[in-house]
């Protein structure tokens, strides 16, 4: 089983942004921590991250094919990513929309999500845990673990 690991801008410098909405980890602790899940999992985990929409696109039409599901905290794009959100509709891939803060107790714009109607599901406000329970969902959900 392969799965799409995808942050989009901003997410590279977590660790030091605000740590009252996104926590203190970095991206680079949040990764390893999921890989680990992965590793004894026997899944084969791809990690990407880019603060351009055309890269997170290039990399969904280039890897979709291969894999099994995603996990995404696409960033501020989740508010206005039309083009992100098309490459995602068409991957026909499940995936787990991710969000370190809880985006509806924050700025009105937040609260608009173009990936959410087409998604499996939405984690919201739960820090870098909610990376944890997207795999541990999207694992389960793949292997048809009463999920389905
Ligand atoms: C975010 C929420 C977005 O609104 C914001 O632009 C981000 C991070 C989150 O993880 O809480 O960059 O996706």
């Amino acid at each position: 089983m392969k799965i799409l690991l995808i942050n989009g801008p901003n997410l590279n410098m977590l660790g030091n942004r605000d740590s009252g909405f996104y926590g203190s980890k970095s991206l680079n602790e949040i990764q390893e921590i999921i890989e680990e899940k992965a590793k004894y999992l026997s899944v084969d985990l791809i990690n990407f991250q880019s603060n351009h929409e055309g890269e997170i696109v290039e990399f969904i039409q280039k890897n979709s094919s291969l894999a099994s599901g995603i996990i995404i905290n696409a960033g501020a794009l989740t508010h206005y990513g039309i083009s992100l959100r098309d490459s995602l509709s068409d991957s026909k891939l499940p995936f787990v929309e991710v969000h370190l803060s809880n985006i509806y107790s924050r700025e009105e714009f937040r609260r608009i999500s173009l990936l959410a109607p087409i998604a499996l599901g939405v984690i919201a406000g739960l820090k870098f845990k909610g990376y944890e329970y997207a795999f541990d969902y999207l694992t389960n959900y793949l292997d048809q673990k009463d999920l389905q």
